[in-house]
């Protein structure tokens, strides 16, 4: 039993020796020194000897386990060191070297110009405020003169919320993403405090993608309600508005047009920074406008229907109100050619970090 002793020490040794990760180590001590282990098994053997030769025995294997334990805390602390240098070696780092600078961040192209659009207005009064965009299909259409089944809803191209309805309280309708800012007017007339001069800017959303559309996109909308509001108003924030933003080379012009929510209705156009305002360019037709114009976006007298709809007598009030996008707006603004209006929202530094 003493050689068997003096073999299973040496066959640790050898065992030890080879060993290069702990998981292996631990691995060794449980063969041999576990419970169940080699040594264990061995020391089972000690009652069929006779007391004296326990006694011997015995003390060897004492000596033995103690010699086992001793080599196994060596190469545990050996293990240790050389996990703890390589970890030197590979994280060294020089403390004296100069620290790297953080860049500066900037705001998004699209903030700035929120930002820049809401202070002009601003210095005329406008109040910014925020409507919702998961909203009833009632503020977004059927307040607005639209009702259920109009075929001017198509115009739209509106994302509805499944089972929206049963989601939100209130129950006007479906739920859909707001597919124009024009939400905020009946929201707004609600609150029932006069003079309204309103700026909504908020996301909208419309199923439609390509270089002059994003599925996601800002609209600002301003409405003004007081009595004896006029078209004469209309035209003279126009005028401030994109004398301010555009500067005074830009062109407008103010084209008939149709929505259900106003009366008599306009579309404003500005004429195209990418050809010139010829709607050409390098003699092919200019792929972001319309013979030079592109259109700014849409405005008019407020409906006497929407008037109404907010609770306020239209023969008493009247107003008017536009809806641009904010995108499309700073595009057209002197010096800036982009060509997709997609790369606004593909959070590509290499493009952003330029505004
Ligand atoms: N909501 C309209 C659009 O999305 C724009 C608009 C706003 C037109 C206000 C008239 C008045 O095209």
């Amino acid at each position: 039993m003493k050689q068997e002793l003096e073999q299973l020490k040496q066959a640790f040794s050898q065992a030890l020796e080879v060993i290069e990760s702990s998981d292996a180590l631990e691995a060794l001590r449980i063969e041999y020194l576990g419970r169940k282990g080699k040594l264990t098994d061995l020391l089972k053997g000690l009652k069929d000897l006779s007391p004296d030769d326990r006694k011997e025995i015995g003390a060897f294997a004492n000596e033995v386990k103690i010699d086992l334990e001793a080599q196994f805390a060596r190469k545990q602390s050996e293990l240790a060191s050389l996990f703890a240098g390589k970890i030197a070696q590979e994280e060294w780092i020089d403390i004296t070297a100069p620290g790297i600078e953080p860049e500066d961040g900037n705001l998004h192209l699209t903030t700035q110009s929120i930002e820049e659009i809401a202070d002009i207005f601003t210095q005329l009064g406008f109040v910014r405020v925020r409507h919702p965009e998961v909203e009833w299909d009632w503020y977004a259409f059927e307040s607005l003169n639209m009702p259920k089944d109009h075929a001017a809803r198509d115009e739209w191209e509106t994302f509805f919320i499944a089972d929206g309805d049963k989601i939100m309280e209130g129950k006007k309708g479906k739920v859909v993403l707001t597919p124009h800012t024009t939400n905020g007017q009946v929201r707004e007339i609600e609150k029932g405090q006069l003079p309204i001069r309103m700026m909504n800017i908020n996301k909208c959303y419309r199923r439609q993608a390509d270089v002059t559309h994003a599925p996601m996109f800002h609209q600002f909308e301003g409405l003004m309600i007081d009595k004896n509001v006029t078209i004469a108003q209309l035209k003279g924030v126009f005028d401030f508005f994109v004398k301010r933003f555009f500067g005074p080379d830009r062109e407008v012009r103010l084209r008939p047009h149709h929505f259900r929510f106003t009366e008599p209705s306009f579309e404003l156009d500005i004429s195209c920074n990418l050809c010139g305002g010829i709607g050409k360019v390098d003699g092919k037709k200019c792929r972001m406008c319309k013979q030079g114009w592109l259109e700014l976006g849409g405005a008019g007298m407020v409906h006497p229907n929407v008037i109404k709809a907010g609770g306020l007598d239209p023969e008493v009030y009247t107003g008017f109100a536009f809806g641009w996008g904010v995108e499309r707006t700073f595009m057209m603004k002197s010096g800036m050619n982009i060509a997709d209006i997609r790369i606004l929202y593909k959070n590509d530094l290499r493009f952003l970090k330029q505004f």
